[in-house]
């Protein structure tokens, strides 16, 4: 069989706004979803001698991030950390990295972690049923499904993909559990539970729900934005690229409640998106959906 072709790495998503809203300067920035480093690349680059710091909770995404950044890290311009996110008032008190000036959190998987079989992320190609992130921690995708009761697999799909057919599809998985072990036989069944046309979208949702349960994704989008707030310093921006709208929600919600209570001011009334050209150059910028907020001095 020939080898599953080497996936390209992600290609940062609307880096210019990302970088007229994080402009470099005097303190840190934190690339609290560091990925391959493409965004935490040219952060650096727009501004020699600033401090960065990158967290991921994927350890190949910081050893290929700590590669592409190696000649920053070895003049202790960039700092990098495998780590959770949540993490991250603590990381920096550990660093002694204060005052933080930007946040950027760019959520959800890479390109890489989706087109890398082994991960289990996609349904495109067969591989184990794990979606971790960190693969050190917690159970995979398939041990979740294994020991959930039906009406959890089922309120998983309806809540974290918004999926219409979740009923149906989630007994299809109950009466096929053991038969259940790979990222393929997960698509078949959805394939059989759902009509032709509707399979490609409803494959991207069911993955999409068993990823953000593995991952407790929307906790900690919460926590992370909480975190953020809390790290700033004065005048301090962040920065939130999302890709769904149950993220972009959380990061309108709470930013609207910042700005009530004096906390924060929207910088984005409304979110920026890729223009025409970014959408077709990089399909990851499709769906993305930017906000930022600065820390009210
Ligand atoms: C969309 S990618 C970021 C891509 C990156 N901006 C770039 O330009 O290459 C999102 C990254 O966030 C990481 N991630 C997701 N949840 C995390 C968490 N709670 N803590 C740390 N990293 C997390 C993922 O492992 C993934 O590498």
């Amino acid at each position: 069989m020939p080898a599953p072709p080497t996936p390209k790495f992600h290609e940062p998503v609307l880096v210019e706004a990302v970088l007229d809203l994080l402009r470099p300067g005097a303190g840190t920035l934190v690339d609290c979803t560091l990925g391959a480093g493409g965004h935490a690349r040219a952060l650096a680059g727009r501004a020699a001698g600033a401090r960065l710091l990158g967290i991921d909770a994927d350890p190949a995404a910081v050893a290929e991030a700590g590669r592409r950044l190696s000649d920053l890290i070895d003049k202790r311009e960039v700092f990098v950390r495998h780590d959770d996110y949540v993490r991250l008032v603590a990381i920096v008190d550990e660093l002694e990295l204060k005052p933080v000036m930007g946040v950027l959190l760019d959520l959800g998987a890479s390109w890489h972690q989706l087109r890398t079989p082994g991960r289990g992320f996609g349904f495109a190609a067969e591989g184990p049923l794990d979606m971790r992130f960190d693969p050190g921690k917690g159970p995979t995708a398939g041990e979740l499904i294994a020991r959930a009761p039906v009406g959890e697999i089922e309120r998983w799909l309806r809540e974290y993909g918004e999926e219409p057919f979740a009923r149906r599809i989630a007994r299809r998985i109950d009466e096929n559990r053991p038969a259940l072990g790979t990222t393929a036989d997960l698509a078949m069944l959805v394939r059989r539970s759902v009509p032709r046309a509707r399979q490609r979208r409803t494959l991207a949702r069911v993955f999409q729900a068993l990823r953000i349960r593995v991952n407790d994704e929307l906790a900690k989008v919460r926590a992370g934005i909480e975190a953020a707030i809390e790290v700033l310093a004065p005048g301090g921006r962040l920065v939130v690229i999302s890709y769904h709208s149950l993220e972009d929600r959380i990061v309108k919600t709470r930013f609207r409640a910042g700005a009530q209570a004096g906390e924060l001011v929207v910088l984005t009334r409304r979110p920026v998106r890729p223009g025409a050209a970014e959408a077709a150059r990089n399909p990851a910028a499709r769906s993305a959906k930017l906000r930022a907020a600065e820390k009210a001095g």
